[in-house]
């Protein structure tokens, strides 16, 4: 039988607690299909503070060798001192990104019929945002001068290839194609002209190729106003790293909140291993406390599934989660208690 290496990184706050969940139902998806074997990463805030070390290179070649990465969530006390500025968002979760190419961002919204939204008529919501994952205003590519002065001058720009916008819009169609066939661009070029030209011509080239998507453009202002009065008009939506991080913690929030929102960090070409881990952060406030939903974690393997071409598992894990969502009660359940409950659905 074939074998899974994966790789996991379960990080900090809850995000330990809710991969050892989607580890659970990860396996008894596979089970009978394929072998699980799991590497256990130590990496996160907690490791930096204790031994001064994020992720080098040696690290990112181990990590290389695996078949993907499941990432629980990073990120330590936002008030400790030595953990100022992102270093970890940057030094681990972005310089994975980044390193392993994980060009597509990708984040699917279903809102399940049994899930209340906190909309009043949301109409049926299901959509993929594909966010762009190694450009735009993410890259590092800033400075500050007068630093500490009242004369400080902070400049983050925006970094926006013709490759790295084409890569992505051409996932993008092609999935389209695949679903609805409806595209929708979100982006702001009524402001961010230079950036938003080229990710508008880029999308009309390759919108020539598929003349059977719709496409139609919005601004990311707007975006969010029909993500709320009418999220059932989008099926793919294209955008910017930076628009697409905001629209999708809105989009988890429509759709059950954030803890049903699964993510996937793909390199299509297969160069290098993909990623997958909820859209959440590590929610300090709850962590350690059995409290987090394990959900998003658990429908991410369902994205890793598909990206290993495993999609028979890939159903299961969403239908056994589709099963638990109907029968969730009004009761609290703990983390575990909502891992074990999915899992014993796979038998
Ligand atoms: P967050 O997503 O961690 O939390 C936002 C709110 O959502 C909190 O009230 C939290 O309790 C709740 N929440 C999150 N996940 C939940 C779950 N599974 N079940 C129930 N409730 C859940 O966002 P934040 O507070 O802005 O960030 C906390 C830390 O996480 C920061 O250090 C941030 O940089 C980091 N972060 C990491 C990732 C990642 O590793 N991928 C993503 C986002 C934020
Ligand atoms: C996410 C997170 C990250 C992002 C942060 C922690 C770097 O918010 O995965 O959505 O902005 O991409
Ligand atoms: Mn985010």
């Amino acid at each position: 039988t074939r074998t899974i290496d994966l790789a996991v990184i379960a990080g900090d706050g809850i995000g330990p607690e809710v991969t050892a969940e989607a580890v659970k139902v990860l396996r008894a998806a596979l089970a009978g299909e394929a072998e699980l074997v799991t590497s256990n990463y130590g990496f996160g805030a907690a490791h930096y503070l204790e031994t001064g070390r994020i992720l080098d290179d040696a690290d990112l070649a181990s990590l290389r060798g695996h078949d993907a990465i499941l990432l629980g969530a990073v990120g330590g006390d936002p008030r400790d001192p030595r953990l100022a500025g992102g270093i970890i968002e940057r030094g681990l979760l972005l310089k994975l990104r980044f390193a392993f190419d994980h060009y597509v961002n990708l984040r699917p919204t279903v809102l399940h019929p049994s899930v209340t939204s906190p909309l009043r008529d949301p109409g049926e919501v299901d959509f993929v945002v594909v966010r762009e994952g190694t450009e735009g205003p993410y890259v590092g590519n800033g400075g500050s001068i007068r630093t500490g002065t009242p004369h400080e001058i902070a400049n983050e720009v925006s970094v926006n290839t013709a490759y790295g916008i084409e890569r992505v819009v051409r996932y993008a169609f092609a999935l389209a194609e695949r679903r609805r066939k409806k595209l929708t661009l979100v982006h702001k070029t009524n402001v961010l002209t230079h950036a938003g030209k080229l990710w508008a011509r880029l999308v009309e080239a390759e919108a020539a190729n598929h003349p059977d998507v719709a496409w139609d453009y919005l601004h990311v202002d707007a975006a969010t106003i029909f993500l709320v009065t009418d999220p059932a008009r989008f099926d793919v939506i294209v955008t910017d790293n930076l628009f697409g991080d905001i629209l999708t913690d809105l989009a988890g929030a429509i759709s059950g909140g954030i803890g049903l929102a699964a993510s996937g960090n793909i390199n299509p070409d297969g160069t290098f291993p993909s990623m997958f881990e909820p859209v959440h952060g590590s929610a300090p406030d709850i962590a350690g406390l059995q409290k987090a939903d394990p959900t998003a974690a658990i429908l991410s393997t369902a994205l890793l599934l598909d990206h290993l071409e495993l999609p028979d598992a890939a159903r299961r894990v969403e239908a056994a989660v589709a099963a638990d969502l109907a029968e969730r009660g009004s009761t609290p359940r703990t983390t575990a208690e909502v891992g074990a409950a999915i899992a014993a659905r796979l038998g």
